[in-house]
């Protein structure tokens, strides 16, 4: 019997309605084509309900999510709402509550794609991040006293526990350990992967500084690596992991780190795969519902002239049927967005890829 996907569509603001209708169009053709089928509901969460109503987020938005097998999502944030209100309102409160502790991020530079690093070719630029999601200087505990004086004091704590820090590691050791082995086009090829060669998982953190957190991650990382002797274990400062990013960035295979580090990094790696036109991630609950997204932003300034790229949205449907379970359809999506981003668009940028967003999502369709 053909697999059936109950998918809550959240559409957004900006171009967020633009990039998922794209996404969706892709979907559909693949479920055609490999044989499962899916139901849609959408939910008209985002900025402008809010000016409408006053309210974010229902109460019962989550519970409402795990009714579903996985969130699709578009973009959040609206010129006319004060930054951080609908962020953490919708975005973080839903990566809470559905306790989606993991963010995975690939940092794929596609053919055809123009990077800003000179002499880097997608060969070299193909990494994964696992960032913590749900923890961290996100948790939100702080405060602030004597606002408005020059006693002024604010404090915001980076929090993590070890059971936090152990659940992420270890899906960062399995992601990496299973990673060339169930989609070796990824990474090694079958010959490295029958020459013994193996993942490297690289922790990227601050032991010289922050030496009380990531004394905890990095004993964590050590003593969960033992159970993944197949896993070759690296670890970078985050400062440099910047750096290497840049000038090296063939060195890396799978990075994990903090929340905070993990969203720094991750805009590095979007810009140096050619921006957030095409970059994508998930935000995981492994055993339970989990919520796929282009990392950019609702690009207002774009909304509603069908200029905006649809690949990262594209390629965020392909990282959730690949969370599914519908690993063909996920990689034939992602060989036909390479198809598209080498032989067809000019430039990832808006406006400026010789199509439409539409013609963008058919071109996808058409080479799938
Ligand atoms: C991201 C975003 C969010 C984050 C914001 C919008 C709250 O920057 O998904 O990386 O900081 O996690
Ligand atoms: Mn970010």
């Amino acid at each position: 019997m053909n697999k059936h996907y109950k998918l809550a569509i959240l559409p957004g603001d900006g171009t967020g309605p633009e990039v998922v209708n794209e996404g969706l169009k892709v979907l559909a053709a693949a479920a055609d084509k490999f044989a499962f089928t899916t139901e849609t509901e959408t939910f008209d969460w985002g900025g402008d309900r809010y000016l409408e109503t006053g309210n974010v987020l229902p109460d019962e938005a989550a519970d409402i999510l795990r009714k579903f097998d996985a969130v699709y999502l578009g973009a959040i944030g609206h010129p006319k709402v004060k930054p951080g209100i609908l962020e953490k309102g919708i975005l973080l409160k839903l990566r809470f509550e559905l306790d989606q502790y993991i963010n995975l991020r690939p940092v794929k530079l596609y053919p055809g794609v123009e990077t800003p690093l000179a002499g880097k070719t997608p060969e070299d630029i193909d990494y994964v991040v696992v960032r913590e999601n749900t923890g961290g200087i996100y948790t939100g505990i702080g405060g602030i006293s004597m606002q408005g004086t020059p006693d002024e004091v604010a404090i915001q704590s980076m929090v993590y526990n070890r059971k936090q820090v152990e659940r992420c590691l270890r899906y960062a050791f399995e992601y990496t350990s299973k990673r060339h082995h169930n989609a070796p086009w990824k990474g090694l090829s079958q010959e490295d992967i029958a020459a013994g060669k193996t993942g490297q998982l690289t922790l990227c953190g601050k032991t010289n500084v922050l030496t009380y957190v990531f004394d905890l991650w990095e004993r964590t990382f050590y003593e969960v690596a033992k159970d993944y002797p197949d896993v070759k274990t690296d670890y970078c400062h985050v400062d440099a992991t910047c750096m290497w990013m840049v000038k090296n960035p063939e060195w890396f295979d799978v990075i994990v780190t903090c929340n905070m580090f993990g969203d720094i990094i991750t805009d590095l790696g979007a810009m140096t795969q050619g921006g957030m036109g095409i970059a994508a991630g998930g935000n995981i609950n492994p055993s339970g519902v989990s919520m796929f997204e282009p990392i950019g932003g609702s690009a207002p300034k774009y909304t509603g002239r069908g200029v905006i790229n649809p690949l990262a949205a594209i390629s965020a449907a392909a990282m959730m049927l690949e969370f599914l379970g519908e690993t063909q359809a996920a990689n034939a999506i992602e060989k036909s967005v390479a198809f598209v981003t080498g032989k067809k668009l000019k430039s990832m940028a808006a406006g400026k890829m010789g199509y439409s967003t539409s013609e963008v999502g058919d071109l996808v369709v058409e080479n799938l």
